[in-house]
């Protein structure tokens, strides 16, 4: 019996009901987090060039956005700012009426049910575009954590749930943990971007939150593509420091990594389905080369499978949509 034809694999897949019978990965809304972009205004909804279907919203917009969420059943938003102004040092990234400080603050207060988390960085707040403080062409690392530290603290206070620092910064962790747990915000979770490679994946993102480096790029912080030993020193490390979860990113072209996180440490581990990963088959769509809602949902299932618990994804919305 140990073959055909008395076996016949075929038999489980012979009807829709079967094959959900069997099936052995699941993707759920609960699952999957809404990256929004916060910009400055009133009523303004701007569409992405570069990433149809999102767009920069103002915070009462966030606030309409982030009702449908909950009514979807989506696990959380992801809130990422354009600030009004940016300078050297990036300092609307931890002030207390900064645009992502004014949107957790409004979404806290009008959808109590949502689950908030912020993309601790710079790069959106800086002239020079980097995720830390650059001087004389470099970027620091000890005085760049202070910095992200602050402004990790500053969303905690306005009521984030989850700070999820993505600049790489060597210690940066240990650094948030340290100042949370100072200021009384102990129960502030940290989603560290622990295996965040350098990626030419994130391009149409860049345009989103207006976050381009104005030199250089960002391989002397983020990860070399070709290191799946180093992502688990990354993520051991983070560890250590105080993560309570972390993130693999991008994920189409990482899911080997997901895998290896997944399976060495007992900790949720998140996928970041990036800007261009989303926006290939965008426009592989809009070609009518392939189907998006296909193609989205098998790319969606791909990262569960490899392991992730939580899957950080434009689709979130689409995907709520298609699941139910
Ligand atoms: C900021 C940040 C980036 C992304 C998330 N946080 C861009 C970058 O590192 O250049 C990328 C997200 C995406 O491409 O969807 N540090």
């Amino acid at each position: 019996m140990s073959g055909y034809p008395a076996v016949r694999l075929r038999r489980f897949r012979r009807t829709a009901a079967l094959r959900a019978l069997v099936r052995e990965t699941h993707l759920e809304p609960g699952q999957l987090v809404y990256p929004v972009f916060a910009c400055p205004g009133e009523g303004v909804r701007r569409p992405l060039e570069g990433l149809p279907g999102i767009v920069q919203l103002s915070v009462d917009e966030v606030v309409e956005e982030g009702r449908e969420l909950v009514e979807r059943g989506i696990g959380a938003v992801l809130v990422f700012g354009l600030p009004e102004q940016k300078d050297e040092i990036g300092s609307e990234a931890y002030a207390d009426e900064g645009i992502v400080q004014r949107t957790v603050r409004a979404l806290k207060a009008e959808v109590p049910g949502l689950v908030v988390m912020t993309d601790v960085c710079l790069c959106a707040y800086t002239t020079h575009g980097h995720c830390g403080l650059v001087r004389e062409g470099e970027i620091l690392n000890d005085l760049s954590i202070e910095v992200i530290a602050r402004a990790a603290l500053s969303h905690a206070e306005a009521g984030a749930d989850v700070v999820a620092p993505s600049d790489m910064m060597d210690g940066r962790v240990a650094a948030i943990r340290g100042i949370l747990d100072d200021e009384g915000h102990e129960n502030v979770a940290i989603l560290s971007y622990a295996a965040k490679f350098a990626s030419s994946f994130y391009g149409p993102f860049r345009e989103a939150a207006d976050s381009t480096p104005a030199f250089g790029d960002r391989r002397s912080y983020q990860m070399d593509g070709a290191n799946p030993r180093e992502a688990l020193r990354e993520v051991a490390l983070d560890l250590e420091e105080g993560a309570d979860a972390v993130i693999v990113k991008p994920s189409l072209a990482y899911l080997d990594v997901i895998t290896r996180v997944r399976d060495r440490f007992d900790v949720p581990v998140a996928a970041y389905n990036v800007s261009g990963e989303y926006g290939m088959v965008r426009a592989a769509a809009a070609k009518g080369w392939l189907d998006e809602r296909q193609a989205a949902l098998e790319s969606l299932v791909a990262m569960r499978r490899a392991g992730a618990d939580v899957i950080i994804t434009y689709w979130a919305k689409d995907a709520a949509k298609w699941l139910a």
